[in-house]
């Protein structure tokens, strides 16, 4: 008998892209979704149940088991680094993860950088030998240059409607980012033939040009 997938959806602007790609390989997902406050979500029909937590803690509930698999930011994966088994690219929620500052921006003595993303822009900076205080801020990064909290950021950059609206100028793009479907290790020899045949699915839906 098939067994359930217990499935770490993002709450927020990736859960719905992820849905209409799940819809999109066949299995039906109702349009409901985050509407309802409702964070486990049961849908026998597709063989899974939703778990919806917040996107930076989604590779947690996978690395521990608690969800057999997930969907998460290349940038989340970067920043947290947990040990989970990184299955397909989904090639939904496309940006990239860039270096921005304001348009008249010199290199002083004392360079700070705001985040969301700590551990990865202090790899950066640290491989390219330059040496930087990164703050880390939890959100609105782009506030941090406009009244001098740190001189430039790291942030993502989707359709650069941010930036222009804050007078801000993206210095260099350092990663592309999309949404990621990753699996629990002992999920994933336990669950093989349901991951695997959800990865087919998936598979053939991201190979359509259309997507
Ligand atoms: C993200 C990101 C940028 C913005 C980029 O923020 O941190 O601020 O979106 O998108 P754009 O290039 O299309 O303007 P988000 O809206 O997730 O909120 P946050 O600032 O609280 O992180």
């Amino acid at each position: 008998m098939a067994q359930i997938l217990k499935v770490a959806m993002p709450k927020g602007r990736i859960y719905n892209k992820a849905a209409e790609l799940f819809r999109s390989a066949g299995l039906p997902i109702p349009p409901e979704g985050e509407a309802s406050r409702k964070l486990v979500i049961p849908l026998p029909e597709a063989g899974m149940e939703f778990i919806l937590a917040k996107p930076v803690d989604v590779p947690t509930y996978v690395e521990y088991g608690a969800a057999d698999i997930g969907i998460v930011g290349k940038d989340v994966l970067l920043e947290e680094d947990r040990d989970v088994y990184e299955l397909l690219d989904l090639g939904i929620a496309r940006c990239r993860m860039s270096i921005i500052g304001l348009p008249n921006w010199e290199p002083g003595i004392h360079q700070r950088v705001a985040t969301k993303y700590p551990n990865v822009a202090s790899r950066y900076f640290r491989e390219q030998g330059q040496q930087v205080e990164v703050i880390k801020l939890n959100g609105s990064i782009e506030l941090a240059p406009l009244i001098g909290l740190a001189e430039r950021i790291v942030d993502m950059v989707e359709t650069g409607q941010t930036l222009r609206e804050n007078g801000l100028v993206e210095q260099l793009s350092i990663f592309e980012i999309t949404s990621r479907l990753v699996a629990n290790r002992v999920s994933y020899r336990m669950k093989n033939t349901e991951i695997q045949q959800l990865c087919d699915r998936l598979q053939a839906v991201i190979a359509q040009p259309s997507l």
